[in-house]
């Protein structure tokens, strides 16, 4: 066993690989082993009843905390420099989570548009039989700054919005939390902290999607909650929070999830899938620059194709999002893009003519996939409420993998040759 690693200090790629867990100290194995237990002995009744009531460390039963998953939990946190983080069952579970923590009937969560289905429904099929509302707005400061009301509890974005690929502000939202008070809660699936913290940028609570870039082989479903520390919880609108800061101080959120919601609701990670997603983090820095240089590449070459209408991708100089991605992600747009082929052509016929991208309903794969949103995510919704939501009938959504980019590109130019073609 090695104790010599420094602890503090590293950086998010440094962290990935060594972040949160120390070589096991009995047998000085470095990979974070699985612990496939559901629960834990203790030598006597009162040990276990001090474990069970926070009165000493450890392990009760693996819905609550499990070492391995624990170990997740920390290497995430320190990767993003938060204080903490929570890991779920999936990227929902999070989201649900952060919402149930939060919120009670009566209050509003203002969000930005346009971003992952799967949310827009929670907010709309179950948070709404709880009187809780929902607005979506657009992406910027004023647009979310006239939706805030006195009820708004929470302000919600997506890093770059999947599949409209709007890129807020975070700063600019920040700033809007800040002056009401509330905590502004950032989805960082489609970016994460290889390609920003978005703590820097005012996030107060970030959640993620470990099933995409995380795990980055389409292995696992998972999520994950960080509580970046920036919002005080003892001086926030959240009464309970407020009396539970003052014995756990900036840990109250994550305190308040573990102790009760999170360990209610039951959408804990099994602990094979967190040792996935340890492995995912520690590949992740060194993949993320693959998978956005193939986008940007695809971008370019999609939007010289006369048989393409138009591509959506935040990288581009022509996008209107450029200067926030300059300015928050280094110039990177991320990993995925959204084009529409021209004239009448049928997206499905495009679709069904990829021989290497894959039709899935994922992203962050080392695979490239390929997604039509109006037939699948969003199919739900009638096509009024699509378009309200951003997604266009023609919408063709790719997740950019880490394949050789000749390869990609040779798969898009015979795909949409033969579905532009008469
Ligand atoms: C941005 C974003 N957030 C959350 C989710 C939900 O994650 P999961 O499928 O792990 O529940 C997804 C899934 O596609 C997503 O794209």
């Amino acid at each position: 066993m090695q104790n010599d690693i420094p602890r503090h200090g590293l950086r998010p790629a440094t962290v990935g690989v060594h972040g949160g867990y120390d070589d096991d100290p009995s047998t000085g194995a470095t990979a974070v082993p699985i612990f496939q237990t559901a629960s834990y002995a203790y030598g006597s009744t009162r040990d276990l009843a001090d474990v069970f009531r926070g009165r000493a460390p450890g392990h009760v039963y693996s819905r609550i905390s499990n070492p391995t998953t624990y170990a997740l939990e920390r290497r995430l946190a320190q990767m993003e420099g938060g204080v903490g983080a929570i890991a779920t069952a999936s990227g929902m579970g999070a989201i649900t989570a952060v919402m149930t923590a939060l919120l009670r009937a009566g209050d509003e969560i203002v969000s930005v548009r346009g971003i992952f289905g799967g949310t827009v429904s929670l907010f709309r099929n179950v948070l709404s039989r709880f009187n809780i509302r929902a607005t979506l707005t657009a992406p910027d400061a004023a647009s979310v700054s006239a939706a805030v009301t006195d009820a708004t509890k929470v302000i919600f974005a997506e890093t770059i919005a999947n599949p409209v690929m709007d890129v807020p502000d975070l700063p600019a939202l920040s700033e809007v939390a800040r002056s009401h008070n509330i905590p502004l809660v950032v989805d960082a699936t489609v970016t994460t902290p290889a390609l920003a913290r978005v703590k820097d940028f005012g996030a107060d609570v970030i959640v993620h999607s470990t099933t995409k870039f995380i795990n980055g082989h389409g292995t696992a479903i998972g999520g994950a909650i960080v509580d970046t520390g920036n919002y005080r919880w003892a001086e926030g609108r959240f009464e309970d929070l407020a009396s539970l800061a003052r014995k756990a101080g900036q840990m109250a959120l994550l305190a308040r999830l573990r102790n009760v919601v999170y360990r209610d609701l039951g959408a804990c990670p099994a602990p094979q899938n967190s040792f996935l997603m340890l492995q995912g983090l520690e590949t992740l820095s060194a993949r993320m620059p693959i998978h956005c240089k193939n986008a940007l590449r695809l971008a370019e070459f999609l939007a010289s194709l006369p048989g393409v209408e138009w591509v959506n991708y935040p990288g581009l100089p022509t996008s209107p999002h450029k200067p926030v991605v300059d300015r928050l992600y280094g110039g990177i747009g991320g990993a995925i893009l959204t084009f529409g082929l021209a004239g009448e052509a049928d997206p499905a016929r495009c679709m069904d003519s990829f021989v290497l991208a894959r039709r899935m309903t994922n992203l962050g794969d080392a695979k490239t996939l390929v997604l039509h949103p109006a037939s699948t995510i969003f199919a739900e919704y009638d096509r009024s409420e699509r378009l309200n939501l951003g997604v266009t009938d023609d919408m063709i959504r790719v997740s950019l993998g880490i394949e050789d980019f000749e390869d990609i590109r040779e798969d898009f130019e015979q795909a949409i040759t033969q579905s532009t073609e008469n």
